[in-house]
This record gives structure tokens, sequence and C-alpha cells, in this order.
């Protein structure tokens, strides 16, 4: 099945064409345009800016994606089976365009569309250009999904099928990085610039708090681990560059162990047979190594991760997920079609 991809929920306007089968989702074609030099300035993603530059991308992104599959498929007027847009959650500025350019695509062409939800894209990511097929997945999987939007534990009872077991109750894991790394004078995004000066860092020179480690539940709150953040920059300000990276390689242990350890408890208590993370903080090394060894004292459970190239944002992920819903059959008419940005992955 071939099919078109488009992402464009946040800053990265992201569109790919895989071929999938139940065997391996092969990346053919795929290209992004990110805004993040033009949100940097402003510390954050302005929803407005990324509206406008998404509709000034899109389409470029889209022709220069088919000309590239057409040309290898050695046919010109090549056409996918199946067209896949995020419809949310996400800002709706951004929603909108994807989503529109999806449904003229899918007039224009005769092809049908399916309305992909971002986090099962994400969920999906892992199987992108990987040895492990879709087929191969064991149930129940657990998700642990940790981007700048999202913290959240959902359980996966079959495709298609989420229960949530926790959320964050108020900043996102990466959410939590951008601040923090905000505070520390990095550039949006802040995530991949701790994790870097982290690599060389004491992660116990400073006792940040673990916040919710022992509930008995699986939310998470990662708002007053930033504060901490705050504080303590306030009363010992950093004074050389090792400081600088103890202070981050502490302030990243204290997030990846409260997402470990929920995850571990998550996956004992449910018998999962897989753990499957995904989203934007799973390019984070300490994460990567956390769960690694946790999947490895808790036997008969296989762990997913997506290569670092799909832990972001991106338009292949959205193709991904829309290969079980196309073999189903389960397509929007693009007459009906309409943008949430508040999609739960876990509301039907
Ligand atoms: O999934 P994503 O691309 O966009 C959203 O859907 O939010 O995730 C972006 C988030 C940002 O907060 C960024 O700082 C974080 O992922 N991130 C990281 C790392 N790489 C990206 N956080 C920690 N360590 C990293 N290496
Ligand atoms: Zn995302």
């Amino acid at each position: 099945m071939y099919i078109l991809g488009i992402e464009s929920s946040c800053d990265d306007t992201s569109v790919a064409l895989l071929d999938c089968s139940d065997d391996a989702f092969v990346v053919l074609a795929e290209k992004t345009a990110g805004q993040v030099d033009v949100h940097k300035k402003y510390g954050g993603v302005v929803p407005e800016l990324a509206g406008r530059m998404h509709a000034e991308n899109i389409l470029p992104v889209v022709e220069e994606v088919m000309n590239e599959w057409r040309e290898k498929m050695g046919k010109k007027n090549a056409l996918p089976d199946v067209i896949a847009a995020t419809t949310g959650p996400g800002l709706i500025t951004g929603l909108l365009v994807g989503a529109e350019v999806a449904k003229n695509l899918s007039y224009l062409w005769n092809v049908p569309m399916i309305a992909m939800n971002h986090i099962e894209g994400h969920i999906h990511s892992v199987f992108i250009n990987n040895h492990f097929p879709i087929s191969s997945l064991q149930f129940p999987a657990l998700c642990l999904i940790v981007s700048g939007g999202h913290t959240e534990i959902v359980l996966m009872r079959d495709f298609g099928e989420y229960d949530l077991l926790g959320k964050t109750r108020d900043d996102a894991a990466g959410e939590a990085f951008d601040k923090v790394g905000k505070l520390l004078g990095f550039e949006y995004p802040g995530g991949p610039k701790i994790s870097k000066f982290a690599a060389e860092g004491n992660t116990t020179a400073i006792p940040f708090p673990r916040p919710m480690m022992s509930s008995d539940d699986y939310d998470f709150s990662f708002a007053g681990l930033k504060t901490a953040a705050l504080y303590e920059l306030r009363d010992r300000p950093l004074e050389n560059e090792q400081e600088k990276k103890d202070f981050c390689a502490s302030f990243e242990q204290a997030i990846v162990d409260v997402l470990v350890t929920k995850t571990k408890r998550a996956a004992k208590e449910f018998s999962v047979k897989t753990i499957i993370l995904g989203g934007g903080v799973s390019a984070n090394p300490k994460l990567r190594a956390g769960l690694q060894t946790m999947t490895q004292e808790i036997s008969n459970v296989r762990l997913l991760i997506p290569s670092t190239n799909y832990s972001m944002d991106n338009g292949a992920m959205i193709a991904a997920a829309a290969y079980m819903r196309g073999k189903k059959k389960e397509f929007t008419a693009w007459q009906d079609i309409v943008v949430n940005p508040n999609w739960e992955v876990y509301d039907k």
C-alpha cells in the first residue's frame, strides 16, 4: 500500500511517501520544512506564524515528495493508494493547512483519505525503516508518549484500541526541557541542548525532586520540577561550564527516573508484551538507555524505540499509522474531515 503522509500539527511541514506492508514500512520519498529559525526568536512556537509558514511550504514540499517518488517508480502519473493527514491534536493553524491540502488532493486524485491522530503517528514511528514488522506486534502494548505537548501512558489493546492510564497534570516532559533550557540560555527547543550538555555531567550533583514518582496512579507533573530548577539557579548560580553540565545531567535524570519508574510499574500491572516509546523526547539517549535497562529487568517484554530520525514530528509516522486503518478501509470522505486540536488518541 503506497501511503502519502502529511504532518503539520506543530512547527514542521513534513510529507512522506511510504510503501507499507505487513512485513515492512519503507520510506520512498520524504521532505520536511522546519520553522525553528522563525520561532526561536520568541522562545517557543507562535501559532499564527506557524500557520502562515505551513501555508507557504506545504505545496512545494508535497510536490517534491511526489516527484521524487514518481521518478523512483518510473511512472509520471503515479498516485498513492491512500492520503493520510494529521487532523489533531495540535495547533489549529497548522492542522487546517495540512488537512485542507489533503482534502484537495483526495478530491482531485480520487484517492481515499484517512484522518490521522498525531499521537497514533508517534506510536507507529517505531515501525518505520525498522526491521520489526508491524504484523509481529504483540498486545497488550504500553505506549509512553513524551513530546513537547504530551506526556502520557497509553495501553494499546489492539490496533486502534487505546486506553489512557495517565497523563501530565501540567507541563509535558518536552515542555519542561524547553522551559528549563530557556532558563539556561539555550535556544528553543532546549531539550536536545540539555541532553547534549547532560552527556558530560554528573547526574547526582543536584538532588532535584522526582514529582509523583511514587504516586499510586500513572499521572505526571513536571511544573514543580521546573520551579525547582528556577530556584536552584537563583540560589546557586552556575559558575562554569562543568556546573552547567552537572545541572543538565541532574535535571534530565529526574525526568528520566519518573518516566521509567512509572512505565515499569504499568508494564508489570498490565502484563504487557511490548513497550513502545514515542514523541520528540524519545530522542533523549538517557531515556532510551533507562527504558532498555528497565525492560531487561522484567521478563518477556519487547521494547520498541523509533530511530532518532523519526522521533520528532514527521510525515512518515502519519503514513505508517494509516496502514492498519487503510487495510480496514477506515476512510473518511474529504467532505467530512474536521480538524480537532484536542483529539485524544483514546477517543474514538
Ligand atoms: O514530538 P515533537 O517533535 O513535537 C510535539 O509534538 O511536541 O517533540 C518536540 C519536543 C521538544 O520539547 C524537544 O525539546 C523535545 O521533543 N526533545 C528532546 C530531545 N529531542 C527533542 N527532549 C529531551 N532530549 C532530547 N534529546
Ligand atoms: Zn509530536
